[in-house]
Parts: structure tokens; sequence; C-alpha cells
């Protein structure tokens, strides 16, 4: 992949890359495994959602991470499916979410990526992504330099910042739910990383939570609604049911 990368870098000023979070290990599906393994209608959770990716021509390089222990079990899956696109790198996720996300632009960066190049940041979870909304992330990140998928919040949303006790109602034409693909220019990202506090860098849990803590702007495009993510057991009947008809 690095040669590859090389040869992109003299041809383009920017790259493309896709940051497929799967650090994490889905303590809230408990099905033994950390979720990525596990089989929607026959196939892992992770290879429905890298197949969307591998998809998209425009899509330089596939960063896939995975925690630690995995990192192998990662790999051996990907083959096991037989994708051997050049594009796929396996690297190790970080401790929280946004430990995986900095990792996967440490990784950017240790292979020379050209300024102004663009991450492209998924749940590994959300398997429902399609190739549509992965080059609508990237079109957005290219505009604003930050873009998020969103959908329209379905039910009314009762804040309580009191114990059980409802505080407010925000207005429901006004709230929207962020999925991914989040999409940004990775040195922007930089730039405002380094100019957090360790307090707001705790309180990172998405990359778009970083921009607005800077009042950068944030593109926001239309999500969809199949494209959940697979969080609780509940969601596991959904989503076979989808994919089995
Ligand atoms: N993720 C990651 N690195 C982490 C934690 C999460 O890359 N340290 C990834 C997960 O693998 C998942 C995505 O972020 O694809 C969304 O997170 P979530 O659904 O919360 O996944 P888990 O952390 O695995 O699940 P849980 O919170 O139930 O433990």
């Amino acid at each position: 992949p690095y040669r590859r990368q090389r040869q992109m870098c003299i041809r383009d000023s920017l790259m493309i890359c896709a940051a497929l979070l799967a650090g994490g290990i889905g303590t809230r599906l408990d099905v033994g495994m950390p979720k990525q393994f596990y089989l929607i209608a026959d196939k892992p959770i992770l290879i429905h959602s890298l197949e969307a990716f591998l998809k998209v021509e425009e899509m330089d390089e596939i960063i896939v991470s995975s925690p630690k222990e995995c990192i192998n079990k990662t790999k051996d899956v990907i083959k096991e499916y037989e994708l051997t696109d050049p594009r796929i790198t396996v690297i190790e996720g970080g401790k929280r979410r946004s430990d995986t996300i900095l990792n996967s632009i440490n990784y950017t960066l240790e292979n020379d990526y050209p300024k102004d190049s663009i991450m492209v940041t998924h749940d590994a979870a959300r398997i429902f992504v399609t190739p549509q909304l992965i080059k609508d992330s990237v079109r957005y990140a290219k505009q604003y330099g930050a873009a998020s998928a969103v959908i329209p919040a379905t039910d009314v949303i009762f804040e309580s910042k009191k114990q059980g006790i409802l505080t407010d109602v925000p207005d429901r034409q006004y709230l929207l739910q962020s999925q991914t693909p989040q999409s940004f220019n990775i040195n922007h990202y930089l730039e405002i990383y380094s100019d957090l506090s360790d307090e707001e860098i705790d309180k990172l849990d998405e990359a778009m939570i970083l921009f607005h803590m800077r009042g950068h702007e944030i593109g926001l495009f239309e999500g969809d609604r199949t494209n959940f993510k697979v969080t609780r057991p509940s969601d596991i009947k959904i989503a076979n049911a989808m994919l089995r008809g």
C-alpha cells in the first residue's frame, strides 16, 4: 500500500482515506466476541461495511482498526472473505473511539499523506452504509472541511439536566441525529486537536465534536434511517431481517 500511496501523491494533491472504526469490543451487543466479527446474514459485521467502502473508486486507502488483541483475527477474517484489495490496511485501535480516530490519523502522518487529505470516519457497526453516502461525505468534507450524515429526529427529545426531571423540550424541527460517515480535512483536525485541553480531549467521542468546539463549520448531508448502528441485541434481528428479506 505504501508504494501505491506514493504514486497517488504524485498524481493528486490530496488523498482520500477511510478510517473504518472497528476498535471496540461491543459490550452492549453482548455476543461473546467483539461485535465486528459477529455474523449478520452469514457475514461478519466488519465485512459488510468494508465491502461498501471497497466499491468507492475514489477511496485511496481503507484503514481498518482493531482492538490490539484482535489484529490477526481481523486480518484473517478479511482474507477469509477474499478481500485482497491492496487499499486495505489494518491498524491497532485506541482505548476510546476518539483514540482510534487519532491512531488512524497518525497512520496517515507516518505515511506522508499530502496536505489537505480527507479522512472518512465510519462505524464498522453501521453495516448498511452505501457507496453513495460515502461519496456524499467526501464531497461535503471537501466543501466545508468537516461533514456528517444526519437524519431528522423522529421522537420528541426531552432534555433532563436534573435526575429524573424534564428540564427542556428542544424544538424537534431543529433536532437531527448524527450518523457516520463523518469526514474531515486531516490538517484542520490536527490544528484544532493541538489546541485542545486534556479536559476537552476527554469529551471527544466523534470527530464533529472537535470541529464544533472551535466553531468550525460542519456541513450536514442526508443520511439514511437504514444506516443504523448495530448496537443492541434487538438490532441483530432487524439487520438479519433486512438482509434476508
Ligand atoms: N470503536 C473504535 N474504538 C474504540 C471504541 C469503538 O473503533 N475504542 C468503534 C466500534 O468498533 C464501532 C464504532 O466505533 O464500530 C461505534 O462504537 P460502538 O457502537 O459504541 O461500538 P463498541 O464500543 O464496540 O460497543 P459498546 O459501546 O457497546 O461496547
